[in-house]
């Protein structure tokens, strides 16, 4: 199976490369006053300005045709209609059905039974055994089944639903704080778990089972793609909320692991936060490839990744709503393609996933930024422009100016070189329509980045050690057996 540095564009990639790398984007934009207009993409409400990548006319007809070798329509028209695209787990990828115009029998209603529970909910209808309204869930999830639903609540609730509280670790604490603060009686506690077999969400799942005891243990709900496994656990059958097996845990947003945030929004955003989705979607099937946002990102990822070498990537949220937007992209990102076999079962010969970080910006530009101005790496970043503040959209094109086009000291250590890559990309506000649009685009970006690196980006087999050695370390902390070379460490850990 033929892949990246095989297909017949790449000897002409690199030598391109070794050209456009020794540009300067001073010049680049010196050279051509009406860059920043033409290395521009609009899709939605999204607005995306690439012209501070370091790219020229010349770089994306070549990127394209990488595409094209690589079967990139095909692809895509397997992942839209079902097809098992996931072949190590023998799954299709029915992210994109969740929010289709006309959703499957199978997927409408389960996404309704969620929908008008969490409406019910917001509403106030759903009362405990006294007749008082429910208005705090605890929402126990981890990865996709937490992060999804918390970027969503955190960007879209309106503050007129339940209040929502999100719990991932296994660290007590914020439990602890938790159950001191809320009472039993007003609470709900949503496990949202696809498999309902990840042991942190068991754990804390059962310290709440107790925590609301006999009396209100009705109050436990479940969002899952296993319920026999909610089931057993002790879930009231009408208190489970199915969700597809066909859908992967970092694209579940769409489903009911998001019932917390459905309740928190309301069903009128969440609707149009689907619409989103689902008008990004049919931009990705239809818009011609170097007008074709997910792929335009996906292209420039490979470009910084394989061609200059970049290790890491820097997400830069301009608004505080998105502050979880970093955290988000790392698990749909690093999770999907931090991988190094191809599909052929054959170790790749070139990079994949860059590693990713950020925070938002202004907080970013008084902690990590001064190594992407001055530091010894290319570090491409990506400002989203989430905020309609004036001082913080202020600050985030002076940070794109700066990596751009830095400042001449002759004081070296004064030097700001630029020559930093970096997008631009801008919100029509953080709309519930903008939100779907962006984690649309990027869901679809890893996949572009998929068939370039010839990876399944819907399996994680990556994790599944840790898990299995966790249980071992739990029984060596307490004093079972454990490897030699543990023994000093253990020995401080368990204070003998
Ligand atoms: O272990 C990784 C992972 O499977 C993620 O892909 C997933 O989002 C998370 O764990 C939680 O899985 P679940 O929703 O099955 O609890």
């Amino acid at each position: 199976m033929t892949s990246l540095t095989s297909r017949l564009v790449w000897p002409q990639l690199l030598s391109h490369g070794s050209e456009a790398a020794k540009l300067h984007l001073r010049d680049l934009f010196d050279k051509d006053p009406g860059r920043a207009g033409r290395f521009a993409l609009r899709a939605g409400a999204l607005y995306l300005d690439y012209s501070r990548e370091r790219v020229t006319a010349e770089t994306l007809p070549l990127l394209t045709r990488l595409a094209e070798e690589a079967g990139l329509a095909p692809a895509r028209k397997k992942l839209f209609d079902g097809e098992v695209v996931n072949a190590s787990e023998n799954h299709p990828a029915l992210h994109p059905a969740m929010r289709a115009r006309e959703p499957s029998p199978e997927i409408y209603p389960m996404r309704e039974r969620a929908l008008d529970f969490a409406e019910r909910l917001r509403t106030g209808q759903i009362k405990n055994a006294l007749g008082i309204p429910l208005r705090h869930v605890i929402h126990v999830g981890i990865g996709g089944s937490e992060l999804g639903p918390r970027l969503l609540t955190e960007a879209l609730a309106d503050g007129r639903g339940p209040q929502a509280h999100f719990i991932a670790s296994t660290d007590p604490a914020p439990l602890r704080k938790l159950m001191a603060w809320l009472k039993p009686e007003a609470t709900l506690v949503l496990l949202a778990s696809k498999s309902f077999s990840t042991a942190e969400v068991l754990h804390n799942g059962r310290v709440l089972q107790g925590w609301l005891g006999e009396k209100w243990k009705k109050h436990i709900l479940a969002a899952t793609a296993a319920p026999e496994a909610a089931a057993t656990f002790g879930v009231p059958g009408h208190n489970i909320f199915p969700m597809h097996k066909g859908v992967g845990g970092r694209f579940s947003l769409w489903a009911s692991v998001s019932l917390s945030a459905m309740a928190a929004m309301g069903r009128k955003a969440f609707e149009e936060f689907l619409q989103g989705g689902a008008e990004m979607d049919a931009h990705f099937q239809n818009a011609p490839w170097m007008e074709n946002m997910p792929v335009l990102l996906a292209l420039l990822g490979v470009w910084n990744t394989n061609i200059l070498n970049c290790k890491s990537r820097a997400v830069l949220p301009y608004g505080e709503s998105l502050r979880l937007w970093p955290a988000y992209l790392q698990q749909l990102e690093m999770e999907s393609l931090g991988k190094s076999v191809g599909l052929d079962k054959k170790p790749v010969d070139y990079a994949t996933a860059p590693v990713i970080f950020g925070a938002t910006g202004t907080p970013a530009q008084h902690a990590f930024m001064q190594a992407l101005h001055q530091g010894t790496e290319i570090i491409p970043s990506e400002i989203l422009i989430v905020s309609q503040d004036k001082m913080l959209q202020a600050h985030a094109l002076a940070q794109a100016e700066a990596l751009a086009f830095g400042k001449e000291d002759e004081d070296a250590q004064k030097n700001v070189p630029g020559n930093m890559p970096c997008s631009v990309l801008a919100l029509d506000g953080l709309t519930p329509r903008a939100l779907g649009n962006l984690v649309v685009l990027y869901e679809h970006k890893v996949f572009v980045q998929g068939v370039l690196w010839n990876l399944n980006p819907f399996d994680q087999w990556g994790v599944e050690l840790g898990k299995k050695l966790a249980g071992p370390m739990e029984a060596a902390l307490s004093g079972g057996v454990a490897p030699a070379h543990l023994s000093a460490l253990l020995k401080v850990l368990r204070k003998d």
